[in-house]
Parts: structure tokens; C-alpha cells; sequence
């Protein structure tokens, strides 16, 4: 009998990559979204990927009811990977009560339904943003969790606190957080990818974007900082490499081979790229000069954040292993595709 996942979420970017590797690995994957930020279609690019078209419920997870009765029909399931949240890390500051209420209603709901239908195993996705401005780099789990510089950036902190409150105290649930550090790129098969709306927040689909024409220019936010080049450093991982690791994630958890109910692992390579040289190999792996030029820095964003991945390396056995050039030229192939209706 396979085993039956729920992934919230699962229309989206990182959800729907993560959905392939569990079809791929024969677990059978229920997928659950508003498609407030993905589209339905993603169901029939999964097929093309897998073969396998995923059952698909859409929901609005802070609708407890609706929850409800779908976790309901899905008791059965071993366990539940929660995407599902709101990212807009600019939008949450103008807009905190939507965050806090999406993002916080969604997981109440899951944790509660969880317990009641007597699911054990939750993999959160957390986010580097929980480090705050770090003291020491590269991060390690064990570093202090700071203040967020967002109120999107709080919810995950304050969503990892929840978790580990529950499991305190409740006697079933064995829950992983990942630390994701900068997803990008897009799957081999370029059928899924990240498809922003509107005008991207995210350095790599505006690098996209202004090569396909679509944007005019790229600004750098900020060209002073105390790195190398001056421009901002970050950890960037391959959205496959990322997805990879929750299966591994969700295998130590169904195995009981957690040391603890509640474990976090940082997911990036351990490598910290600049602004220039995400730019740099975006134009050396496509052949495209990037128009660009340097702009003050953005509110919030801080200097460097990269990971010690070691703790993902030793305990889920989980490597970033694709490069910076392979997420660039993966970047702008999924571009391509998604203008040409995959
Ligand atoms: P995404 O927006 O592509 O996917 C999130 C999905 O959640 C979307 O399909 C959206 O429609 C759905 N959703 C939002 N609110 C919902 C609700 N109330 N009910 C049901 N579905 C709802 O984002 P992503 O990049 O795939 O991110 C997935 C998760 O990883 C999120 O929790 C995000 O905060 C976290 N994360 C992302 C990044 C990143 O850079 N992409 C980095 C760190 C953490
Ligand atoms: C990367 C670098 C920018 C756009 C955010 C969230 C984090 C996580 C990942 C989660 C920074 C610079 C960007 C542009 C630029 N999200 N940049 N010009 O800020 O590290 O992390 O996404 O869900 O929580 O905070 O990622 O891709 O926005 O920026 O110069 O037009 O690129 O200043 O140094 P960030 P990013």
C-alpha cells in the first residue's frame, strides 16, 4: 500500500517540485490549495512529469470547517507537508493582519486537524529569515533566532514556536522545520517553475524577467554593504535540491529516527553568492548582457545570510549538489518555457 502524504501548498513553487520527488519516490500525494498564487494547471504538469495526476482538494486553509471536513476524508494520511502560506515579504509589512491571519490560521488549522484525525508526522517549511540579522555566518541551527525584519518573516518564527510549544506537550506529533534559504531554478523537465505575479519581489524572476524584456532594468538594492563586492550576499539552492529534502525529511520522521518531536534544519548549500555573481552567472550560462544598475538598499534586507548545512548533511543525508550555473540557466530556460506556454 502506498503511503498517502497531504501536501498544503502543493500547487505552488516549492509544493509542486516537492510533490514530483514523493510521486517519484510511490508515495501517493494529496495535494490542497486556494490557488490564491498558483494555478490548477500545475495538476497536469505533474502528470506529464510523473505519469501520476495528483488527487487536488482547492481550499482555503484558514476556512477550519473546509479543513476540517478534508482532513476528514483524508485520515489516513502518514503525515503532511505545509507549504501553504503567503510570501510577500513587502506586502507583509504594509499588510501584517493578512499574514498573521493566513499564515498562522493555516497552521492552527493543520496542527489541530492533525491531532484530531490522529496524523503524527509535520514537515514546516521555516525560512533563514527566522536568523534576523546573524552575529555569526555561516548560520548553524544552533544560532539564536532573532526577530524577523517582516511581519512575513515573523509568522514563520512565530510558527516554528507553536509547533515546538505543541510538541511539548501532545503525545503524537514529530514535526521537522526547514530553514529554506533562497529557493531558485526551476525543474529539468521545465514544466514547473516559479510563476511570480506582477512585478517579482525575488532577485532571480526579476533577473528573468528583465532578459525576456519584460522588465526594463534590474536594480541592485544597494552596492555599499561590507561583502566582497558590496553587493548583498545570500545562499542560493536549487528548487530540485530543496524538494529533495523533504522527502528525506518526512523518511526520518515515518522511520522514528528523530532525536527529538521537534528538529529544524537549515536547506542551502553553504556557499554565499553576491547579487554580481548570481548576474555574472546568469550571463555567462545564457549569453545575455543583463541591463542593471545600482539602486540604494532595500528596507530590511540584511547584509549576508548563508547556512552550515552540516545537521541536513548528517542527520537526513541531504546535499545541495546542483551549482549557481545550473540554477541561473535552469532560471531562464523555465522563462522561456513559461512565455511559450511550457
Ligand atoms: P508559493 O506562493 O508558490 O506557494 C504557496 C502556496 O500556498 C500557493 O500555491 C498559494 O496559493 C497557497 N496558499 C496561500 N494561502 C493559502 C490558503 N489560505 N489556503 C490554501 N492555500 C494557500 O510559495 P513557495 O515559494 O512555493 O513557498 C512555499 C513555502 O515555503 C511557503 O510557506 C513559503 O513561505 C516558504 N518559503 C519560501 C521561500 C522562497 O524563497 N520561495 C523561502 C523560504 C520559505
Ligand atoms: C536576494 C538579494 C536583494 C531583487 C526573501 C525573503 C526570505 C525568503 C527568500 C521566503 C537581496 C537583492 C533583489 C531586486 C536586488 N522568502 N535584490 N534587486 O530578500 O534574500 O529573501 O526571499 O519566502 O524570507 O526575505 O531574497 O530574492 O528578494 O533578494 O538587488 O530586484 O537580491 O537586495 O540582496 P531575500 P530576494
Amino acid at each position: 500500500m502506498k503511503q498517502k502524504i497531504i501536501i498544503t501548498g502543493g500547487t505552488g513553487y516549492i509544493g509542486s517540485h516537492t510533490a514530483v520527488e514523493f510521486i517519484m519516490k510511490g508515495f501517493n500525494v494529496v495535494l490542497v490549495d486556494d490557488l490564491s498564487n498558483s494555478e490548477v494547471s500545475v495538476l497536469d504538469r505533474i502528470q506529464e512529469i510523473t505519469g501520476t495526476k495528483p488527487l487536488f482538494e482547492q481550499i482555503d486553509l484558514t476556512d477550519n470547517n473546509r479543513t476540517k471536513s478534508f482532513f476528514n476524508a483524508h485520515k489516513d494520511a502518514s503525515g503532511v507537508i505545509n507549504f501553504a502560506a503567503l510570501k510577500a515579504v513587502g506586502e507583509s509589512v504594509k499588510k501584517p493582519i493578512k499574514y498573521y491571519h493566513n499564515n498562522i490560521n493555516i497552521l492552527l488549522n493543520v496542527l489541530e486537524n492533525m491531532e484530531n484525525q490522529g496524523i503524527s508526522n509535520l514537515i514546516f517549511s521555516s525560512s533563514a529569515t527566522v536568523y534576523g540579522l546573524p552575529d555569526v555566518l555561516p548560520i548553524t541551527e544552533e544560532n539564536q533566532t532573532k526577530r524577523p525584519t517582516s511581519p512575513y518573516g515573523n509568522t514563520k518564527k512565530v510558527a516554528e514556536e507553536i509547533i515546538e510549544d505543541l510538541t511539548k506537550v501532545s503525545e503524537s506529533l514529530n514535526a521537522i522545520s526547514l530553514r529554506y534559504f533562497n529557493p531558485i531554478g526551476a525543474h529539468d523537465s521545465l514544466k514547473i517553475g516559479e510563476a511570480p505575479n506582477g512585478i517579482p519581489n525575488n532577485l532571480m524572476p526579476f533577473i528573468t524577467q528583465t532578459a525576456a524584456g519584460i522588465r526594463r532594468e534590474l536594480k541592485i538594492f544597494g552596492n555599499d554593504y561590507d561583502t566582497p563586492d558590496g553587493t548583498a550576499v545570500r545562499d542560493y539552492l536549487h528548487v530540485v535540491d530543496l524538494a529533495k529534502a523533504h522527502v528525506l525529511a518526512f523518511e526520518r520522521l515515518i522511520s522514528n529516527q528523530s532525536k527529538s518531536n521537534f528538529e529544524v534544519y537549515n536547506l542551502g548549500t553553504g556557499t554565499g553568492y553576491s547579487v554580481l555573481d548570481v548576474i555574472n552567472s546568469f550571463e555567462k550560462t545564457t549569453g545575455i548582457s543583463l541591463n542593471y544598475s545600482y539602486d540604494k538598499r532595500r528596507d530590511g534586507d540584511v547584509p549576508q545570510l548563508y547556512s552550515n548545512p552540516n545537521k541536513a548533511q548528517t542527520n537526513l543525508n541531504w546535499k545541495a549538489l546542483l551549482t549557481l550555473d545550473d540554477m541561473t540557466l535552469s532560471s531562464w530556460k523555465w522563462e522561456q518555457n513559461l512565455r511559450n506556454g511550457y
